[in-house]
């Protein structure tokens, strides 16, 4: 008899419904902390699984009461490390503009790394929410708005927190594919807000990241909190168990998202706690995550005949199978003793952090080469409340990181720029609508060369909980940012934020701009190596940038219209007002050098089934330094039974060039990527003429284009 078979033979009916129930410690100003009624209900088999616990001796003390338990079943111990644990690497939507696989699998094996030496089992991340409205504060946790971006970050997270598919290791942890699925799409970028999207949208775009989660073999999956037209996800058994489960073969856990099988109640589905924890368990939710509504209404659902003993014993068999799978019920693991090394961040964990964090930095602007600055021989005026703000830095989602190791703009610069003059003022308040003394910024710009001005947003005002209506500079920074633009001076804007922030106008008068948005605990070094040019920007926007909020939401991969837009013809799809195009579109990011691309040659313009389209670009360095670019690949299919999209993304690819230099980029996708889903949802490959544009962003404008047939038949 297998272990697992061995303790649900000797489980009580509690007891099994505590491996379904997930307690929370409390955060305290010295840390986690269990308490005493969570304590209590892993002494007596109750819960078999915390949140919000990390620490050697902490994690270590709540294994201990759960080994004291009647058959000393070990916990699963979890906590959000969404961009690193102590040491904090760049937010998500940051990391994706690197655009750079083994980078995020890197991230996130140093994040699991000391999550595991601090006694994480589990952690809640990636988050694959397609995200296309800036509102939506989670859109900072997000990889963007392109589901096959998405899927590509899905597979290397995957790959970095849990390693090889077969065991877990000593340093790495088990990793949750969320929020399955649609969450992006939240009414009007209100957060938790129901959504209301096709089938279609729902498989192509929204779920296909978690797909290719599982197909990378994520340990765990988690139901979103919003209801997809009146059906919530937490107890939706056709998303969850026939597509999850039995089309895609998912055998892991499913752990509710916090509270929300008790919000099923709210969700207007369920009356009472059993039918809520009846309806949650029907649809494969394993463990309930702190509501404590299977704990309250699983044994009664199951004396109304609402559940079955036998799903209560799969679900608690999918929980001991990842216990098992971790290698919990053996000894103290030794991962616990590896926190007893060098403390995070280390200096190579920093190093990580850095390399990290520049490559995230998007140059959006750099009108007349403001950018670099020279490194001697210039004051600077860096004024703003970003500017010395070490906890912002951190971003949202960063429980475990800490202000005192994170870098600020200033201390960055001040390091890079040893002997500089650099005038500091903070200018403005973030939070509320005070200036901090603007006398002073406005001196400091005044004695200065250049102003350097970071404002922003600060990390609370983006991640969960986190919708703003109006998405551009909160507090009086509009009016310190006017007050510096009227000196006249070169004025370089140095954005932070978890969005896409709606100052077009700023934008347009700042002679350059930088997304920042929140790095990590280096963000400040890492800016500083931008800034002074040590660090030539690479990273490319993983979301498009709209030109104002009307025009939410907005992204490349639009479907095509009978009447495209056409600034001649009122009659077609437009604005009166305003352009359809971004201002900056999706894969939009300059470079201290020029590039040039030319020359797109497909190997072969008629391609069979099985065959890879294979295109090749020139691209020459036509600048005066060294520098990286992005290439990416767009298709359209012309002509099909449910039409396409006017541009797909299927590759891209990074070339580091020298000065001067050229290089022939190639860029293959598998003909069989372009087989979409047809009208009855099976995936179909329809010969005919397909579109490809290749350069260096999504904007029409940037592409090169050229077309080949997929010919039909064997
Ligand atoms: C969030 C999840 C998170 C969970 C646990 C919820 O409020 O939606 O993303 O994993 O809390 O912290």
């Amino acid at each position: 008899m297998s272990r697992i078979d061995r303790l649900l033979a000797a489980m009580t009916l509690e007891e099994k419904i505590g491996q379904l129930t997930m307690v929370s410690a409390g955060l305290t100003p010295l840390g986690p902390c269990l308490p005493h009624d969570a304590r209590s209900e892993i002494a007596l088999g109750r819960a078999g699984s915390v949140l919000n616990l990390w620490g050697v001796e902490r994690t270590d003390d709540a294994q201990r009461l759960a080994k004291e338990s009647r058959l000393g079943i070990p916990l699963l111990i979890s906590f959000d490390v969404l961009h690193g644990h102590r040491t904090i690497y760049p937010i998500p939507l940051a990391e994706t503009a690197t655009f750079d696989p083994l980078l995020w699998e890197a991230t996130a094996h140093a994040a699991a790394r000391e999550a595991a030496a601090e006694g994480v089992d589990i952690t809640y991340a990636p988050m694959l929410d397609v995200s296309r409205d800036p509102r939506w504060g989670r859109i900072a946790e997000s990889p963007g708005e392109d589901p096959w971006l998405c899927s590509q970050v899905a597979a290397a997270k995957v790959r970095g927190y849990q390693g090889a598919p077969s065991a877990f290791a000593d340093d790495r942890v088990a990793a949750t594919a969320k929020h399955l699925a649609g969450y992006g799409a939240s009414v009007a970028g209100r957060d938790y807000a129901a959504i209301d999207i096709s089938e279609r949208s729902l498989h192509e775009v929204y779920l296909a990241p978690f797909k290719a989660a599982v197909a990378a073999g994520v340990a765990v999956i988690m139901p979103a909190f919003v209801s997809l037209a009146g059906a919530p996800m937490t107890s939706n058994r056709h998303l969850l168990r026939h597509i999850v489960r039995e089309a895609w073969g998912f055998d892991g856990l499913i752990i509710s998202d916090y509270q929300a099988v008790a919000e099923l109640v709210t969700q207007g589905v369920a009356a009472d706690m059993a039918e809520a924890a009846a309806l949650a368990l029907a649809a494969g939710v394993d463990i309930d995550m702190v509501g404590g509504a299977y704990a309250r209404g699983l044994a009664l659902a199951l004396e109304r005949g609402l559940v079955r003993s036998e799903w209560i014993d799969e679900a608690v068999r999918r929980v001991l199978a990842l216990k098992e799978r971790l290698g919990l019920f053996d000894a103290l693991r030794p991962r616990h003793r590896a926190a007893d090394a060098e403390p995070a961040p280390t200096p190579a964990s920093r190093a990580l952090a850095r390399d990290a964090a520049r490559r995230s930095i998007v140059l959006l602007k750099n009108a007349n080469s403001v950018l670099p600055l020279s490194a001697t021989g210039r004051r600077i005026a860096l004024i703003g409340p970003l500017a010395d703000a070490r906890l912002d830095m951190l971003g949202p989602w960063s429980g475990a990181g800490a202000a005192k190791n994170a870098v600020s703009i200033l201390e960055g610069l001040r390091t890079a720029l040893a002997g500089s003059d650099i005038g500091y003022a903070k200018g403005a308040d973030i939070a509320t609508s005070d200036f901090d003394d603007l006398q002073a910024a406005e001196s400091a710009a005044r004695n200065a060369d250049v102003i350097v001005l970071c404002v922003g947003e600060s990390a609370q005002m983006s991640g969960e909980a986190a919708s703003r209506a109006r998405p551009a500079l909160p507090g009086p920074q509009q009016e310190l940012a006017e007050a510096m633009l009227a000196l006249g001076k070169p004025l370089i804007m140095v954005l932070s934020s978890g969005r896409p922030l709606l100052v077009s106008g700023l934008i347009e008068r700042a002679d350059a701009v930088l997304a920042t948005w929140f790095l990590g605990c280096e963000a400040g070094n890492a800016i500083a190596d931008v800034l002074t040019g040590r660090w030539n920007p690479s990273g490319r926007l993983p979301v498009t940038w709209p030109l104002e909020l009307g025009q939410v939401p907005i992204f490349f991969s639009e479907g095509p219209t009978g009447r495209p837009p056409d600034a001649n013809n009122r009659y077609s799809s437009k604005y009166i007002d305003l352009p359809v195009e971004p201002l900056f579109a999706f894969g939009h990011g300059l470079s201290y050098t020029r590039f040039i691309h030319r020359n797109l040659r497909l190997r072969s313009h008629d391609l069979a089934a099985g065959d890879d389209l294979v295109a090749t670009i020139d691209v020459c360095n036509d600048g005066d330094r060294e520098g990286e670019e992005t290439v990416f690949l767009f298709t359209h299919d012309v002509v099909a039974s449910v039409a396409r999209p006017l541009r797909e993304l299927k590759a891209y690819a990074k070339v580091q060039l020298a000065a001067g230099k050229s290089a022939t980029v190639t860029l293959s996708v598998p003909v069989a990527a372009l087989s979409f889903l047809d009208a009855s949802f099976t995936p179909v490959l329809e010969p005919g003429e397909f579109e490809v544009y290749v350069g260096p962003n999504a904007s029409p404008r940037a592409l090169l284009k050229s077309t080949f047939r997929v010919r039909g038949g064997a």
